[in-house]
């Protein structure tokens, strides 16, 4: 059996109108703008209003995403959703956006990755497409973390925001395509980032809820040595199986979690800063839809160019991480 190539086809982002500044942050927990600024390099996020569940952006990213490439929601034969926010602990929030697309003839689940979300969900459809399983899959990172953000916590709630990015996921014809994928896990560090309960492991109780133990726990340097380390040696893999080097990157886009954090991975693949996107000064982290929206802005700035070769890279919760290398 022959394999196709895959690639993007297109992609598509969505975010919820209010936008919270640092100094908004300022009246509510014990924190300051310029120790924000300083240590993550984030401004403000967008934050969704109480009628907006993550199903609502993932939606609207979705039908960006469909409008660009000109398919229909009948076209569709998978929905992979990654989130760490979904609508309800079950039936999966891919269900509820195949239902409001009208994609009838997809499969769909929720993929629960945390931050590696999206690029767990890209390598999926690049395998599906490879084998010619599928023709036409849709790729989703929504999230609306502020929901379970401890806004008494100034380690965490700083540094989150909500929103969605979808990408079409299909078969090539032409030079865009799908490099290579690489993606990694080690449960040990599960403890570091977290939400403890709502779960099988500790049940909702009154309890859990006066303890505040629904909301994002966080150990920032444990989960920052990691990323620094991942987020270069996890590229370094990617572009290794997809037979590159570092000289042939034309651009990065990374996890917006800390401009430290990309700055690092963006000097050990020796790419200067404007050769990366960065968005987290807008938009904080957006867990599983920080890639796919910032590799859409990214298109639609012209950062980046068909043929472009662009490296994809994430690390989040579990931990895990992945990378990706596609030529656009
Ligand atoms: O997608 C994955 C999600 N998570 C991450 O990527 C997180 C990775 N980690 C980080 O980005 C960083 O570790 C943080 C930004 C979370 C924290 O930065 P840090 O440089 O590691 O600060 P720290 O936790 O070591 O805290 C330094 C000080 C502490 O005060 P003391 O104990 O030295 O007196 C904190 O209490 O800064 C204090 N601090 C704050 N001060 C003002 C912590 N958060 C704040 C805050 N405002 N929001």
């Amino acid at each position: 059996m022959s394999l196709k190539r895959s690639k993007i086809i297109s992609t598509g982002r969505a975010l919820p109108e209010k936008v919270l500044t640092n100094f908004d942050l300022e009246k509510i927990v014990d924190t300051n703008d310029e120790w924000i600024v300083k240590r993550t390099g984030i401004k403000s996020r967008h934050i969704a209003d109480e009628n907006t569940a993550t199903s609502d952006l993932a939606i609207e990213a979705s039908k960006k995403a469909m409008e660009k490439a000109g398919i229909t929601a009948e076209e569709i034969d998978l929905i992979m959703v990654a989130t760490v926010t979904p609508d309800m602990i079950f039936p999966s929030t891919a269900c509820i956006v195949q239902e409001a697309l009208g994609a009838v003839n997809a499969a769909a689940f929720d993929l629960e990755t945390a931050c590696s979300g999206f690029l767990y969900g890209l390598t999926i459809a690049d395998q599906f497409i490879k084998t010619g399983m599928y023709k036409k899959i849709l790729v989703i990172g929504a999230e609306t973390l502020s929901k379970v953000l401890d806004w008494e916590d100034r380690k965490t709630c700083i540094l989150f925001g909500d929103g969605a990015g979808a990408a079409i996921v299909g078969v090539s014809d032409d030079e865009s395509e799908i490099l290579s994928t690489h993606l990694g896990a080690d449960g040990s560090g599960a403890d570091f980032l977290a939400i403890p309960a709502g779960g099988s492991r500790m049940p909702a109780t009154a309890d859990t809820v006066a303890k505040r133990l629904h909301y994002i726990t966080m150990d920032g340097s444990e989960v920052f040595k990691f990323a620094v380390r991942k987020m270069s040696s996890a590229s370094l893999l990617a572009l290794e199986l997809a037979g590159l080097d570092v000289e042939d990157v034309d651009f990065l886009v990374p996890h917006q979690a800390n401009i430290r954090i990309i700055n690092s991975a963006a000097k050990k693949l020796k790419l200067p800063i404007d050769k990366v996107h960065v968005n987290l000064d807008r938009l904080g982290n957006i867990s599983a839809g920080s890639i796919p929206i910032a590799l859409d802005e990214a298109i639609e700035e012209g950062k980046i160019n068909k043929g472009d070769v662009v490296v994809l890279v994430g690390f989040g919760g579990g931990l895990t991480w992945g990378s990706c290398v596609i030529r656009l």
